[in-house]
């Protein structure tokens, strides 16, 4: 390959058939003495030759065409034919080494060299060796230290990757010993427990799956005062003035050691306030207590302390399957959960948190996002979220993230969405993105040393069903 041609951040290079054996997202440095510029592909076309094309091309190819006289005369026409069939490799200049960055350089077309570089070598040297190594892609290592402690969005259209990367994710930072808990609204995480042959996977060990309402229910008269609140604030929506009133009543009752939902009830329907403040009040009651998440009995056995879940010693590997919970279940279950966790981070009870959340607009509030970027973090809670919907995470956390990866996107409003808010350039995105194959990605940010790369995601052979059930599925696993 030689450099032909470069306008702004962009480079043409010409290639002869056989040697532009190459795939969008890959790496390629020019080197001229001890000056290097590294380039990604992003395009390859076929090339028109006329005349100074033809010149470099004949140049490129003198040395083969000496060779291939001397051992077969034939060989000439390929020769002829592959200058006719050569390709421009269109790049984009990632970094620039070597050089003043005040200076004007660009590699002679004829004296440079350009060659290929694989991922893994490339990610040696753009990021620290990796304290906790975590291995996601073949060659691509990346540190568990930049996920942790980061906002990570996972993005792409249906049955590209997503979730698949995302267990590989959740299980291999529970493994390297963080506390990760995963919100898994199609119950498709429940199974990473088991590899494919039903053997026990190398998480077993590490994971509980709790399903609210069935094994994971919490007494009413063990949730805080501010717990309370912030589930029937934000959760269901009652108004300031209503909280009071209902604070007042379960503060009196929790002194008396009988808050139960009939005691609280009853409460609510006698003692005198504002009918429209008692009807807001019993509503939400009601709505609480049809969750079937909240008990008035100490069932020990269906109470799961929270805190028993992350022992400090090893990582965790905690997932919530709400694939049964309707939407109000679900809002108030995770806004109870995450009140809870912000509490006992609060209180140092328990290590610093990883949450997987997928497809998080259906259960999470607005305000939530703000609170994800500025204060969740700095409590101990990083999130990854996963969507195929983009648009539906806010520009403001494009902006704020560390890590994106990114699986085949189609869309182009979604591609845009992701080219305004992202530090990396439309062209690129335009170009890989729609021809990602599945399990493919381009990942960007902190953890691959913020140079955009494209890798297949690894496969541990753990159970990672996909999320679709169907019987004919079912039927045919059967035969
Ligand atoms: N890197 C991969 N290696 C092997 N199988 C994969 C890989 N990525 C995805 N799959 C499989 O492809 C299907 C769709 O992937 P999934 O992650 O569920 O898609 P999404 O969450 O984007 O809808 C699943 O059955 C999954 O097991
Ligand atoms: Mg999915």
């Amino acid at each position: 390959m030689r450099l032909f041609r470069k306008s702004g951040d962009k480079v043409e290079l010409l290639a002869l058939s056989w040697d532009s054996d190459l795939s969008l997202g890959d790496y390629l440095v020019v080197e001229e003495s001890d000056r290097k510029i590294l380039l990604q592909v992003i395009d390859v076309e076929y090339a028109d030759v006329p005349g100074l094309m033809e010149d470099i091309l004949r140049d490129l190819s003198s040395g083969s065409v000496e060779v291939t006289e001397r051992l077969d005369p034939i060989e000439i026409e390929s020769v002829v034919r592959s200058i006719r069939d050569s390709r421009v490799v269109v790049a984009k200049v990632r970094r620039v080494n070597g050089v003043d960055p005040n200076r004007l350089w660009l590699p002679s077309r004829y004296a440079s060299r350009v060659r290929r570089v694989e991922v893994s070598d490339l990610l040696r040297t753009v990021i620290p060796p990796p304290k906790v190594p975590v291995r996601v892609g073949e060659g691509v290592v990346i540190d568990a230290t930049s996920v942790e402690g980061s906002v990570t969005l996972i993005v792409g259209r249906k049955e590209s990757g997503k979730s698949h990367l995302a267990k590989v994710l959740s299980s291999e930072l529970a493994r390297a010993g963080c506390n990760v808990v995963v919100l898994d609204v199609n119950g498709e995480y429940v199974s990473l427990g088991r590899r494919r042959d039903g053997e026990p996977s190398h998480v077993s060990d590490l994971m509980t799956v709790l399903a609210p309402g069935v094994n994971f229910q919490v007494p009413l008269a063990s949730m805080s005062d501010e717990v309370l609140a912030d589930v029937m604030t934000y959760a269901l929506g009652l108004p300031q003035t209503s909280l009071r009133e209902l604070l007042r009543l379960v503060r009196d009752l929790r002194r008396r050691r009988a808050l139960t939902f009939p005691n609280l009830m009853r409460a609510v329907q006698s003692v005198p306030m504002n009918e429209s403040v008692r009807d807001a009040v019993a509503n939400r009651l009601l709505t609480l207590e049809s969750t079937g998440i909240f008990t008035d009995s100490d069932q020990e056995e269906l109470e799961v302390d929270l805190t028993s879940l992350f022992p400090p010693d090893r990582g965790a590997l905690v997932v919530f399957d709400m694939s049964r919970l309707g939407s109000i279940q679900r809002r108030v279950f995770v806004e109870f959960l995450l009140s809870r966790m912000k509490e006992l981070l609060f209180n140092d009870e328990i290590d610093p948190i990883v949450l997987f959340a997928e497809e998080a607009h259906l259960y999470l509030r607005e305000t939530y996002w703000e609170d994800v970027i500025t204060r969740m973090r700095h409590i101990g809670i990083s999130t990854v979220l996963i969507t195929n919907q983009p648009d539906s995470i806010p520009a403001l956390i494009y902006r704020q993230a560390d890590n994106v990866f990114m699986f085949n996107i189609r869309n182009g409003s979604d591609i845009e969405h992701l080219a305004r808010n992202l530090e990396i350039d439309p062209e690129t995105l335009r170009s890989i993105l729609p021809n990602l194959p599945p399990g493919n990605v381009l990942a960007w940010g902190k953890a691959v040393g913020r140079l955009p790369i494209t890798f297949r995601v690894i496969d541990p052979g753990t159970m990672t069903l996909g999320t679709t059930r169907t019987k004919l599925g079912r039927l045919l696993r059967q035969s």
